[in-house]
């Protein structure tokens, strides 16, 4: 069902995010027919340019970022048409009338704020004091959010000053991935997950994202932030609360989020022993993370593995083990409820072999499968045998697989609808810096320094430790 016409104004449109993601991203959902041809996007950055430039440089990010197959000339020459280009000053005076004169009355405007967040604030204010922005607009920001609890609050300030929460989308692209909505659908959906889902016979929770590229590249910015805020005080915890959260009462966008701000807010404090840190090590997939910032003394990491309680009356008793890093073995997300084994066996069979486990893989090859155990066909006895239920959806949905939105184009989409439900809310992202702040500094008074791992493994030993001392183990991580 395509949505309401729309402006979209892309702050930073010349950018990096907008040449690989928000605009082929945009293209898909027009040659998807979920795009009114009646929307206009607006690109605005700060360099001298005009529309048929503009156009030059999407038309080759089109070419770049998309699989040839998916560019159909038509469809691309209206997709140009399209768009258009205002050079603005975020700081300043310039371009400011020029971007209300495009805006159109009558459609849903919205305006992305692909660019540093120090411009979020000064944006917001311009928007809003020009007349630009009204009350129904909405504004679009990305990630980082902050890079502890004080900047997060003075950011929310800033964009508070001038928009009300129910016009601000804080993206967080995790929660675009089409695997990650499948799992409150998975949950809330079915009648058979639920009963089971808390302490009493999940034994515990593994949540993988496993990256093979480096940070050679963004080596400045990384070596700044680190795993910690990279990937887990946002995307791996978003996991969390989708797994952890209570049923809310509606698929709204207050009642999930209430539901998973009380995760956040569950999170006990974490002790040293329950960190593993690392830092590559140089391999054959280039230069060690030492090398790739430039730093020999560096101690941020690349790697981080944690074992998390969520302390509630549903949890208590369950770890949640994390883990996530560059240069590992292979690109690999997967999240895996691993059940308790049956409370006594009939049949000769060891204990803890826990074969009933619901792994729901994100990327690549997103798809769920059920470990369930099950005689061993033939006439050889009561052999047993695990089985994995299979739910790929690349088979289940055939051909139209490709169909499946990614996570930017999908988000952008529920901008356009007013739909939040998948948007961090502001004290969501408070909550998960207060929880993260302390971790930080705890290992940083601590004057802790990464272990190096080699490139192509699963991270270092230590984070094997974390579960064998349990007497559990990390999932394979498999492309
Ligand atoms: C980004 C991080 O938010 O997510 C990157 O800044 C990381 O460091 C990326 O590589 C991973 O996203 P995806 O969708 O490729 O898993």
């Amino acid at each position: 069902i395509p949505v309401e016409p729309f402006d979209l104004v892309i702050f930073g449109g010349t950018g990096d995010l907008a040449r690989r993601k928000i605009f082929p991203g945009l293209y898909r959902r027009l040659a998807d027919g979920q795009m009114p041809p009646e929307a206009r996007l607006i690109g605005a950055a700060r360099s001298d340019s005009d529309d048929a430039e503009f156009r030059a440089l999407i038309s080759a990010a089109l070419e770049e970022f998309l699989p040839a197959e998916n560019l159909r000339p038509e469809i691309v020459a209206q997709f140009l048409e399209m768009l258009s280009y205002v050079k603005i000053d975020a700081l300043g005076e310039g371009g400011w009338p020029e971007l209300k004169g495009k805006m159109r009355e009558g459609v849903v405007h919205a305006f992305y704020f692909s660019v540093a967040p120090s411009l979020f604030g000064p944006i917001a204010e311009r928007l809003k004091e020009r007349g630009i922005a009204d009350g129904q607009a909405r504004i679009v920001v990305e990630k980082p959010f902050g890079h502890d609890l004080a900047s997060a609050k003075a950011l929310n300030a800033s964009l508070a000053a001038h928009f009300d929460e129910t016009q601000i989308y804080r993206i967080d692209h995790y929660l675009g991935k089409e695997t990650v909505q499948n799992l409150m659908a998975v949950r809330f959906g079915n009648m058979l997950f639920e009963p089971l889902w808390n302490s009493q016979y999940v034994d515990h929770i593994q949540i993988t994202v496993a990256e093979t590229v480096g940070v050679g590249g963004r080596g400045e910015y990384y070596d700044r932030i680190g795993a910690m805020r990279d990937m887990v005080q946002n995307h791996l915890l978003q996991l969390v609360c989708l797994i952890a959260m209570e049923p809310p009462a509606r698929y709204d966008h207050d009642a999930v989020r209430d539901e998973k701000l009380k995760v956040i807010r569950a999170l006990d404090p974490m002790e040293p022993d329950d960190i593993v840190r690392g830092q590559y090590a140089a391999g054959p997939g280039g230069p060690s993370y030492l090398e790739d910032v430039g730093d020999p003394r560096s101690r941020t990491e690349s790697f981080l593995a944690m074992r998390l309680e969520v302390s509630n009356w549903r949890w208590a008793g369950t770890p949640f083990y994390v883990r996530t890093g560059k240069r590992l073995k292979a690109r690999a997300s997967e999240i895996a409820i691993v059940f308790k084994d049956a409370p006594h066996s009939i049949f000769d069979v060891p204990r803890g072999r826990h074969s009933n486990i619901l792994s729901i893989r994100l990327q690549p090859n997103e798809g769920m499968q059920l470990g369930v155990t099950i005689k061993e066909p033939g006439p050889g006895g009561m052999r047993l045998i695990d089985v994995p239920l299979d739910m790929t959806f690349a088979e289940a949905l055939g051909d139209d697989h490709d169909a499946i939105p990614d996570a930017y184009e999908r988000l952008i989409m529920d901008v356009i609808r007013g739909n939040q439900t998948l948007f961090m809310r502001g004290d969501e992202v408070e909550a998960a810096w207060a929880w993260t702040d302390p971790v930080i500094a705890g290992w940083e008074a601590r004057g802790h320094i990464p272990s190096p791992y080699d490139q192509g493994s699963s991270g270092p030993d230590d984070a094997l430790m974390l579960l064998h001392r349990d007497g559990r183990r990390w999932r394979e991580i498999r492309p």
